[in-house]
């Protein structure tokens, strides 16, 4: 079964927001520290890992924008399975906000809800994931090999 052709700014939003995500794990331990010591001494001072926390979480919430809008500009998303890409959308831009409350804030319950945010991230794109290599490798709809090819 053969979808729409992907945009190469589609793809490359798409590789962005995977990368960002994967190598943001590497900073996620410096931010919660930051915070914790923020919380306890009154004092909120950005580490250069958390620096980077807050950094690369904003550029995912940038490039998830830029796809809305090009969603919203250009018609529906290219596939019969927006409903839970939008729901992948929707926990990014929450996970990010949340997280810039909690910082903004100081408070370590908004703090708790960014951590539950992110969680049900992760257990959605883990769903995503496996679910993109059973159409691709048992329903034999390429959208995999589409999505990460020709990016030039
Ligand atoms: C793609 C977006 C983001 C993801 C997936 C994400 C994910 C995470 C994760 C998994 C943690 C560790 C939670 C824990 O162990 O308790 C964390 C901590 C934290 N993040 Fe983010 N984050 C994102 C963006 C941001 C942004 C933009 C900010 C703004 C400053 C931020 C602020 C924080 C803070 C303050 C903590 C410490 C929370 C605590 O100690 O309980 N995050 N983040
Ligand atoms: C790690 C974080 C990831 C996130 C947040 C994510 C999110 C998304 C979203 C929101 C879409 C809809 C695209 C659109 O705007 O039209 C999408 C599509 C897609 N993703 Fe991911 N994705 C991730 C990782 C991956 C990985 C690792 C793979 C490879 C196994 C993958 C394969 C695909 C494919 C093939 C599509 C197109 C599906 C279709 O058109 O039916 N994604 N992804």
């Amino acid at each position: 079964m053969q979808s729409k052709p992907y945009s190469r700014l589609q793809k490359w939003l798409h590789l962005l927001v995977v990368v960002f995500l994967v190598v943001d794990v590497a900073f996620q331990g410096g931010m919660t520290t930051a915070f914790r010591r923020g919380v306890q001494t009154g004092e909120f001072m950005l580490s250069p890992s958390a620096s980077m926390h807050f950094l690369i979480g904003i550029a995912v919430l940038l490039a998830v924008l830029a796809r809305l809008t090009l969603v919203r500009e250009q018609g529906g998303m290219q596939t019969r399975a927006a409903l839970p890409f939008m729901a992948i959308y929707v926990l990014l831009i929450l996970v990010a906000l949340s997280g810039v409350l909690a910082w903004g804030l100081g408070s370590a319950t908004v703090a708790k809800l960014h951590h539950l945010i992110s969680l049900a991230l992760y257990g959605v794109v883990v769903v995503h994931v496996i679910g993109r290599f059973v159409v691709e490798f048992v329903l034999k709809n390429n959208t995999l090999s589409r999505m990460f090819s020709d990016f030039w």
